[in-house]
This record gives structure tokens, sequence and C-alpha cells, in this order.
């Protein structure tokens, strides 16, 4: 009897130990980005891979052409779409209740991925909080934002970031070296050019991402993200039509292509589109004018641009047509609602200009910070322009500084050297009214 009950606890525990853990659910993306005031809020994505219908190639071979084709995002009648639900708790409640929020998702174009996103609301500023999918999945960690200024804010802004991976996992490394509260990204994220057969490209982007862009104490970094040629078919003159992965992936800037998200009354940082699904002039135009008059009307001490193309480009030619748009159309606003950095990208070289106003070297103007090198191959600066102040041939990041009114910069190469740092004076105060052409749609 004692032999026989010895031989069956023998077999439970040979049974249990041969038994297959549960699998945890870890997805292949989980990323975090902000539609409303990051204070108290904060928006998860993560994708889920599915037995679905391959994209039929026809229509994905036809939609590597330049001509619109419509996108595969349809999923079949009778399948289940899975749950988008997001379990989160304050950290320092290791006991406390997991509060459950559910969202939704869409199937991401020519793809077997889905895409979810929940917004989690009525968060505690600067509180650090655990997330997770499910009761058997990995666990991740964010903050919130604090409510003002009164403590040094630090985040990172780059753009054009994989030409490949390496680069961009190791640049990624520098700039969650430094805890960043945030990152933003100003356009050309993973060069998929909009193409089906490059989608493996944002796969590895967002693979990327989730490993690299983790600060030492564990929080997944939030992002920013803004448009530019590479998420787009054709480059410039599209529509969001033309940009089908960019807008499935982002819940920010979401459509018509451009935002602005306001950090309490302490900073609203603009995400814009240099032509690319949006024209910049004409409606887009407007909304930067009325969106600069309520930031002014409300009193926000720190405004950002980011966008992908620059006003004074550090390799390109001075004179192309989408810099000199920006020029034309939002540089006299920069100016006229004291603007004192503007974020430019796309040319692939380190750029900062001297203070510029009115299209001269004023110590009242815009410093314009650039150029677009954060995980791509980078080009030489052009050696002879006016405007530029400093520049280098390397890959980088900018790390933005701000507290109370100040703001400073530190711009850290990919071996974690930096190549330049500057402070920032408070703007000038505005020398005229906002003119009333400038308010139109
Ligand atoms: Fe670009």
């Amino acid at each position: 009897m004692v032999r026989s009950i010895a031989v069956c606890v023998m077999l439970v525990c040979m049974v249990s130990l041969s038994a297959p853990a549960a699998e945890v659910f870890d997805p292949p993306a989980v990323y975090l980005t902000w539609q409303r005031d990051p204070t108290t809020t904060m928006t998860v994505h993560w994708h889920t891979i599915h037995d679905l219908p391959a994209p039929d190639a026809a229509q994905t071979q036809a939609a590597s052409e330049p001509e619109d084709q419509p996108s595969p995002t349809d999923i079949p009648p009778d399948w289940e779409v899975p749950a988008s639900v997001v379990l989160h708790r304050p950290l320092a409640e290791a006991a406390g209740e997991w509060k459950t929020t559910a969202g939704k998702s869409h199937r991401l174009p020519y793809s077997n991925r889905m895409v979810h996103t929940v917004e989690l609301t009525g968060l505690t500023p600067a509180t650090d909080y655990r997330f997770r999918f499910n009761e058997n999945s990995a666990e991740f960690r964010f903050r919130t934002m604090p409510e003002d200024v009164a403590q040094p804010i630090r985040f990172a802004v780059g753009g054009d970031t994989m030409h490949r991976p390496e680069d961009f996992e190791a640049v990624n490394r520098q700039a969650a070296r430094m805890s960043p509260e945030f990152v933003v990204f100003g356009g050309d994220l993973a060069y998929a050019d909009a193409k089906p057969d490059q989608l493996g490209r944002w796969y590895t982007w967002f693979e990327v991402y989730k490993r690299s862009m983790v600060t030492p104490d564990g929080r997944l970094i939030p992002m920013l993200v803004t448009i530019g040629n590479h998420e787009v078919r054709g480059g410039t003159g599209g529509t969001p039509e033309k940009a089908p992965f960019f807008f499935n992936l982002f819940a920010m800037p979401g459509l018509p292509g451009y935002a602005s998200l306001d950090f309490g009354d302490y900073m609203s940082i603009l995400l814009l589109d240099t032509d690319h699904v949006n024209p910049i002039d004409g409606p887009q135009t407007g909304w930067l004018a009325r969106t600069l008059l309520q930031c002014q009307r409300r009193g926000v001490p720190h405004l950002f641009p980011v966008y992908h193309v620059p006003a004074y480009p550090g390799h390109r030619e001075f004179a192309g047509h989408v810099n000199a748009r920006v020029r034309d159309y939002w540089v006299p606003l920069f100016e006229e609602f004291g603007i004192r950095v503007a974020f430019e990208h796309h040319d692939h070289t380190y750029k900062r200009t001297h203070p510029l106003r009115g299209g001269r070297i004023d110590a009242r103007g815009i410093v314009y910070l650039g150029d677009g090198a954060w995980g791509v191959g980078v080009r030489k600066p052009a050696p002879d322009r006016w405007y530029l102040q400093n520049s280098a041939h390397a890959r980088h990041l900018i790390l933005v500084t701000i507290h109370g009114r100040h703001q400073h910069y530190l711009v850290i190469d990919e071996t974690g050297a930096a190549i330049d740092e500057f402070p920032s004076t408070p703007s000038s105060p505005r020398l005229h009214e906002p003119t009333a052409p400038a308010l139109a749609e």
C-alpha cells in the first residue's frame, strides 16, 4: 500500500514536472503614445499575430504601384476579434487591484497582425504604473508626466530612425540610458515606403523599440511621431490612404496627419506634416496659427514644432521646394508666436542654426535643430551655409531639458559622447498682434 502510494506520488510529480508551463503572452510589438493630456492618460498599442488569410498577392503587388488600391484590412465575418484589454495599477501599490480597461483593434493592412489600442485615463501625474494584457502576460511599466515643470523634465528628439536596425538600436540605447520621459521622432521611421513587401521593416522597428527603449529602471519610453516622406507612397503630395501603415500603427497624430499635444499648461508639442499627406499651406497653416494663438493665450512657456523637411537644411539645397514652403508659411508664425526652438529632420546630419529671425541672424530669433540622423547613414553637413552655427557628421539624439521657463539642449552621438550643448533664453515679447489672414482656415 505504502509502495503504491509512493509510486502514485512519483507519477504525479513526473507528470507535473513534464507538463508544459503556460506560455507567457508577450506581444511582438508593445508601444506607448498619447492622444490627450500626458499627465493623466496613456495610450497603449500592441500587436497580435493571427491565422488570418494572407493578403491577396495580386492586390499586394498592385498596392506597391503608385496608384491607390484598397487596403486589405478586412477580417473574415466569422472570425472572432481578439479582445483589447489592458490591466494596470500603480507600481507603488504592490498588492493593489488591477484596473481593467477595454479598447479596440483593427487589422494592419496587408498583414496578419491586429493593432490594439487602449487609452488609459484618470491616471495620477508623475506616477509609475505596471501594465499587462492578461494574468499570463509579460508585464511592462510606464510613467505619467508631471503636472508642472517645477522640476526638470527631459525628453529626446530625433528622426530618420532606421536604415539598419543595429544603428536604430544603438541610438535608442543611448537615449534610454538618459531616462527621458518620452521621445519624439520627426518622420522617416522604418523606411518601409508604405510598401506591403517592406512591412517586415516595421515589425523589426517595433521589436528593436520594445527591447531597447526601456529606461534603466524598467520603464517603456512613450513616443510621439510625425510623418515623413518614407511613410508615404510617393513621398510627398499624397493622401492618408497612401500612408496606410503610418495611420494604422499610431493613434497619434492620427488624421488628418498633424496635431498638437498639450502637457498641462507648461508645454505643447506640434506634430506637423511637411507636404507628405497634407499641404503645408491651406488648412494646416490655418490650424497652426489658431493653435499657436491658443497656446499663447494660455501662457504655455514651452512650444515645440516638430516636422520632417527642414526650413534651414543642414545638407540639401536651401532653395528646395518644400524647404522654401516651410519658410514661407510656417516660419513667420513661429516668429510671431515666440517659438524658441524648432525640430527639423530629413537631411541625415547634425545641425544647429544660429538664432534666426526674418531670414537673418538675430539674437531674438529661433534656433532650428536637426537634421534627422538617429539611425541612418549620415551625410556631411553643408560647409557653406551662413545660418549654421554648429554641425556634425554623426548619428545622434537631442536631449531636451525644460525647467521652469528654461530650456537646455544636449546632443549625444551613438557612442554616448556629447557633441553639442546649448542653453536657450526665454523668447522676446511678441512684437505685434496676430495677422487676421493667418488665422483663416
Ligand atoms: Fe526624409
